[in-house]
């Protein structure tokens, strides 16, 4: 790993849901990677807190093999290793009750950076900062991470702002959205504003349209109960699409600081309009020999839930007006791709033959998998026979341009937990913004269920339903495949 990082200040972080699947995919194995990389200082301490029958060494065994699962082996330093083992402790403690409170306490320093990471069910948020709070245990500097769901429509994301705010104030408080983690999301606004090239150019004038698709070829296995209460809708568009748009079309911000990026965020949230039923489409997959239906995975026979979904959207701002953003996410898909696609205009007039096949620019930021973008440009075939056009790609794979090394980008829960010791929020959603982010995406679901909607059927690993081809195919328009 090249280390190019400079050391955060010692913490003590407290992991509620510490043996949880996030816990041992992402959260302990990344701390591994930035101890690893010299960014995690020895004096930090990790402390696993959960409700189960374990203690320190039980713990230090989950999180070696938590690092040794999900970390590359050749990062797997034994000696390191045994070092960052050190450095975690267990405490055994019940969210809603007051047993382990005092154990916790004696465990933390309030004196230096504490961050309590919330890696639990949403129905304990409300009790664990409560408990901080009345065990004085959270000192000045004390911050919490929240994961997702922030809530499941605006009135509980609020009540939820709600109960935080009575123990903590929005400066202490990191909504995660691990997209905005993601290196090639920071590369967007890398891209936009750190260059003259293209922001001239990125508003409805000289962009015809822009495509968001997020697509996975895992089902819905093992999550269908949680899954089928909340669909596509909630899981993925409220959230990290949501986000992926807000930093597509947001005007530039007047400093790369947190308030400032997440007041433009805010304000294209509440320029988006309602969408048509007519400009959006959902879908569920059908099983085959080889894997199960939605229908199955979620265990029901009967569920309106959308493993897939597709949508036009309109920002109604002076940059946009006139230009439709096409959202689309589903599981179970042919490929495993997340990317934004920038297609400009055509010339306004073509000086070579019709049939040259001129076609427009386009732009396309790739997150997932393969990060890196390419510009599709036209130039001249070579060869005699004329003034013949073609497009090429004008390809800048990351790992290619930088170095596998270099490129190896340390994953999002890295990034997003070393921000929180760092104070830094830009990357973390405000509370004003989920609550906005629910304002719009409410009333279409209640559109839907209103209607009682039924989700188209697809196959699995197609590109989702016929209707959502039809989506763009009617504004003679075309997805860009999904590989
Ligand atoms: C999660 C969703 O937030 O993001 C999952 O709940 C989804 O349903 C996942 O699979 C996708 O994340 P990534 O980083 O694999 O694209």
């Amino acid at each position: 790993m090249v280390s190019r990082v400079i050391p955060v200040d010692p913490f003590d972080l407290v992991i509620f849901g510490g043996t949880g699947d996030l816990a041992r995919r992402k959260i302990l194995p990344g701390l591994y990677r930035r101890y690893l990389d010299g960014q995690m200082p020895g004096e930090a301490c990790i402390i696993g807190v959960a409700r189960g029958d374990m203690d320190t060494d039980g713990y230090r065994a989950f999180v070696e093999t938590s690092v040794r699962e999900f970390v590359a082996k050749k990062w797997c330093d034994a000696k390191i290793l045994k070092a960052f083992i050190e450095r975690i402790s267990f405490v055994q403690l019940d969210a809603t009750g007051d047993q382990g409170w005092d154990e916790l306490k004696a465990a933390t320093k309030p004196d230096r950076v504490q961050a309590f990471y919330f890696s639990v069910g949403p129905s304990l948020f409300g009790p664990i900062a409560e408990r901080l709070h009345t065990h004085e245990i959270a000192g000045p500097d004390a911050r919490i991470v929240v994961e997702k769901p922030f809530g499941h429509d605006e009135a509980s994301a609020r009540a939820l702002n709600e109960t935080l705010a009575r123990h903590f104030a929005e400066h202490q408080i990191y909504r995660i959205d691990h997209y905005l983690g993601k290196e090639t999301v920071q590369n967007l606004m890398a891209l936009r504003f750190g260059n003259m090239l293209f922001e001239p150019l990125w508003n409805a004038q000289y962009v015809d349209h822009i495509q968001i698709t997020v697509a996975e070829t895992v089902g819905v296995e093992g999550r269908g109960s949680y899954y089928d209460k909340s669909g596509a809708m909630r899981d993925m568009v409220q959230n990290h699409l949501m986000q992926l748009l807000c930093l597509t079309a947001m005007e530039p911000p007047s400093k790369f600081e947190p308030n400032a990026v997440r007041d433009e965020k805010l304000k294209i949230i509440r320029a988006l309009d309602q969408v048509e039923p007519g400009d959006m489409v959902r879908g569920q997959y059908r099983g085959n020999d080889e894997v199960a239906s939605y229908l199955e995975d979620a265990e029901t026979d009967a569920s309106m839930t959308e493993s897939f979904i597709a949508m036009k959207l309109h920002i109604s701002n002076w940059r946009w007006n006139g230009t439709p953003f096409y959202l689309r996410t589903g599981k179970r898909l042919r490929g495993r791709v997340s990317e934004i696609v920038v297609r400009f205009k055509e010339p306004p007039h073509s000086i070579f033959e019709e049939d040259t096949g001129q076609t427009a620019n386009e732009l396309s930021i790739r997150l997932q998998p393969n990060e890196g973008m390419d510009l599709k440009v036209t130039i001249k075939e070579p060869g005699p026979g004329g003034m013949r056009l073609i497009d090429v790609p004008l390809d800048m794979t990351f790992a290619d341009a930088l170095g596998e090394e270099a490129a190896e980008a340390p994953d999002a829960y890295e990034r997003l937990i070393m921000d929180v010791i760092r104070g830094n929020q830009t990357l973390f959603m405000r509370g004003d913004e989920v609550e906005a982010a629910w304002a719009w995406t409410d009333p279409i679901i209640a559109g839907w269920e209103k209607r009682a909607d039924k989700p188209k059927l697809y196959d699995a690993f197609s590109t989702g339903p016929e209707e959502a081809l039809m989506l763009l195919h009617k504004d003679g328009r075309r997805w860009r495949e999904i590989r």
